[in-house]
């Protein structure tokens, strides 16, 4: 697949084929676990354009890209993000995602799968709506229900659920979470707590909740899981409630970190590669978009970036500067 010969493989022999993009850093909600309050609200000046992203697409796809994600902030909140999917699907991408929190979805869903869209990751960590509110800061949850309802009418399949689960918060969601998959075709996935900028680590390790402490509630609830054979890439595990129609994912990336399948290179919107989420090295790659043959540029960039991808994410109890809402999930 990815239309090219080529394999972008790195110093531990790990197949480099899927690209999230982070096209901008603004969102519209302040999930506490993401979104620090004071982020800052705009694209600066040098962020990148759809003709960037097309670029680093084609320099990747050169290099055997199977996927994109366009991530954010909140990636709908960027009016170019029909043109960068249709970059994509002119590219012959084979497999072309977004990660939401669904708010603006309803609105832009018909331009996105015009564009090529087909599939879509959204954020919902409560089916509460007092809970949802308090976890993203004055979300509504009813808008979510909106954009699955949405997705599934244009067909847009799987759809998934990221619910990141936080002790205190909205381990009370754990069950009614699980039991949307019973009745619907969703991927209901479980992550773990990640602390990407490692303030304050008593309290992390209060709000931590290990996946396999949710499966095993689920378990006594529901009755034991079936496992469902899934990409071995993937970071999901993937299970159904025996009769139900949707299934349920785990993806523990604390206590279970899958660092050895990684096939992940992140591009941020201040034109950064990110070649692992959970260190802090990012290479600045402006020069390469801004070289007389940017695409050529953009090869020796990631070529570079790819070598630099650390074995395991950097556990160091360091601050950091960037959270998820920065970086892209
Ligand atoms: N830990 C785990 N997942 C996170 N996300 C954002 N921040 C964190 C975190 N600290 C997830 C959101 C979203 C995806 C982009 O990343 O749930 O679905």
């Amino acid at each position: 697949m990815g239309g090219s010969a080529v394999k972008l493989i790195d110093n531990y022999g790990r197949l480099i084929k899927d690209l999230r993009i982070s096209v901008t850093p603004r969102c519209n909600l302040h999930c506490l676990y993401c979104h620090p309050l004071g982020w800052e609200q705009s694209e600066p000046p040098g962020t990148l354009s759809v003709e960037d992203v097309r670029r680093f697409m084609q320099a990747m796809q050169m290099l055997g890209l199977e996927s994109v994600r366009f991530t954010g902030g909140e990636p709908l909140v960027r009016k170019e993000l029909p043109e960068m999917i249709a970059a994509a699907k002119e590219l012959g991408i084979p497999d072309i995602a977004i990660t939401t929190n669904g708010l603006l979805f309803k609105r832009k869903a018909k331009a996105l799968v015009d564009a090529g869209l087909r599939r879509i990751n959204l954020s919902m960590d409560a089916v509460t709506p007092e809970v949802f509110r308090a976890m993203t800061r004055g979300g509504e949850v009813k808008k979510v229900w909106e954009a699955i309802e949405t997705a599934w009418e244009l067909g847009l399949h799987p759809v998934k659920i990221n619910a990141v689960m936080i002790r205190g918060m909205n381990d009370g969601e754990v069950i009614p979470l699980a039991a949307l998959s019973l009745d619907k075709p969703l991927e209901v996935r479980f992550l773990e707590y990640m602390h990407l900028d490692n303030s304050n680590p008593e309290l992390y390790q209060q709000r931590f909740i290990p996946g396999a402490e949710t499966k095993a509630r689920i378990e006594a609830h529901f009755g034991p899981l079936e496992q469902i054979a899934h990409d071995p890439t993937a970071p999901a595990r993937v299970y159904r409630i025996p009769g139900a129609v949707g299934r349920i994912g785990f993806i523990n990336p604390v206590a279970e970190p899958f660092c050895s399948k990684c096939s992940r290179l992140r591009l941020t919107a201040d034109k950064k590669i990110r070649p692992c989420l959970l260190t802090e090295l990012e290479m600045d790659i402006a020069w390469a978009f801004a070289a007389p043959n940017p695409v050529e540029a953009l090869v020796d960039a990631i070529l570079l970036a790819t070598q630099r991808k650390p074995a395991f994410g950097n556990t160091l109890p360091t601050l950091r500067q960037r959270v998820m809402v920065g970086i892209g999930g």
